[in-house]
């Protein structure tokens, strides 16, 4: 068994410039790591794609971190979104229920319902930017994409928007300190309240949307209780951008630094679908923090996993297996193998997914055809990565010549 590793790796600038280099060296001391954790807590580090892969759809292991020992369980009920209790952080049955009532209001038609209202803010976004000759590509055009269309759907006014960007980024702070844990909290607790009024305002006069749609939805007769509504307005709400605006910001600096398949797909917008999804493998949205509890002792390659252990799955890493993907840290819009893990697998596989393909479709190609000379207006090394590490990878800023 390797040394263990401490947690902050995993935070540091070096891991947030380039975590595949970090995978990589820690790949050749074996595919399962222990991690520093807090005290009393066991951690492990999965990297290898088959484990991994494996382990996000294990029953043996529990999404629910209030199985994880006192330490998390004061976290999950601690108010905390990034820990309490959602769809995402909920097992079977509670996790069957909730996912299929928000399944049954969250449907492919809606959702394809939405490609004009896509089409036209994509349009007027770009049409903003094109009177210049630079621009910031995430906070002009990443970002406010998937905002506009994730609050147009879950009834945010255009007024209100600005406020719940801000909350959001509060509520995915990274880190277990208690001023991070006091940020989360206290945005959590303003969201809330925020859609505590959203719901009030359908239940008196119902829309045809998707809030009220959740609020109505029925299975077996059952409804949403008004605080799983609160929960999973809250979590509809950051997971349909905090994620979308780095497949786009992600996947521009991706094929900005690779000419040659910028090239290929401006020749051929048919490869637009499967460059998506090599933008998702080789530099996804989301990383490190797919937690699952070892519900019993398990052993993965001979390391011993206590019961009770947090088993971090990095998505990341195991969408960079050159077992599965040869060559992995070349970005080929022609691979002909997407099964990436960008969208998790499994019970909890991305509900969002394709809204999140939808608006990475029309992004991309709307982007490429209105500025045929799109180029990076910084050196690479001057990028700066939020966060450095956590659940969600993505660029600060964006600088891009449009002509
Ligand atoms: C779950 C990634 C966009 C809503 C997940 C998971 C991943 C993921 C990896 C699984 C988490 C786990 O197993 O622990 C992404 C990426 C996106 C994206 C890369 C964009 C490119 C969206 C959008 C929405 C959304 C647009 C909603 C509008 C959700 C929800 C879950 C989820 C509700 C929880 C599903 C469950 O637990 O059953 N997403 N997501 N996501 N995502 Fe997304």
């Amino acid at each position: 068994m390797s040394a263990r590793l401490p947690l902050g790796v995993l935070f540091s600038p070096e891991f947030g410039a380039d975590p595949y280099a970090v995978y990589a060296s820690l790949r050749e001391q074996g595919p399962v790591h222990p991690i520093d954790m807090p005290p009393g807590v066991g951690g492990f580090l999965v990297l290898d794609y088959e484990h991994g892969r494996a382990l996000l759809n294990d029953p043996r292991l529990s999404k629910d971190l209030r199985n994880a020992g006192d330490y998390y369980r004061e976290l999950a009920e601690g108010g905390d979104i990034v820990f309490s209790p959602t769809m995402l952080t909920v097992d079977p049955p509670d996790h069957t229920r909730l996912r299929r009532l928000v399944s049954k209001a969250f449907t492919a038609r809606r959702v394809e319902g939405l490609r004009p209202r896509v089409e036209q803010i994509t349009r007027e976004l770009i049409a903003t930017m094109a009177v210049k000759d630079e621009a910031e590509l995430i906070d002009e055009f990443a970002l406010p994409l998937p905002i506009i269309v994730i609050c147009e759907l879950l009834g945010v006014p255009a007024a209100d928007r600005a406020d719940f960007r801000a909350l959001s980024g509060r509520l995915i702070t990274p880190g277990l300190s208690e001023e991070a844990r006091r940020e989360r909290r206290e945005a959590a607790h303003a969201m809330r309240d925020y859609f505590r009024a959203v719901i009030a305002d359908r239940r008196a006069a119902p829309q045809d949307d998707l809030v009220s749609a959740l609020i109505t939805v029925r299975d077996d007769d059952t409804l949403l209780t008004e605080d799983e509504l609160l929960s999973t307005l809250s979590l509809l709400l950051i997971a349909g951008h905090e994620t979308t605006v780095n497949l786009i910001g992600n996947g521009v600096l991706a094929l900005l630094r690779h000419p040659g398949q910028l090239a290929l797909l401006r020749a051929r917008p048919e490869l637009l679908p499967s460059a998506i999804e090599e933008f998702l493998r080789y530099d996804g949205p989301v990383d490190r923090a797919m937690i699952r509890i070892a519900m019993e002792d398990l052993e993965i390659t001979g390391t011993p996993i206590p019961k009770g252990s947090v088993v971090h799955v990095s998505l990341g890493a195991a969408d960079h297996d050159p077992a599965v993907f040869p060559e992995p840290d070349r970005l080929d819009i022609t691979r002909g193998n997407h099964r990436h893990l960008g969208f998790g697998h499994g019970i909890h596989f991305c509900v969002g997914a394709p809204l999140a393909r939808l608006e990475g479709r029309i992004a991309f190609g709307s982007l490429l055809s209105a500025f045929p000379r799109l180029a990076l207006a910084c050196p690479p090394e001057e990028l700066r990565w939020r966060h450095n590490g956590g659940i969600v990878r993505g660029l600060e800023s964006l600088p891009v010549r449009l002509r």
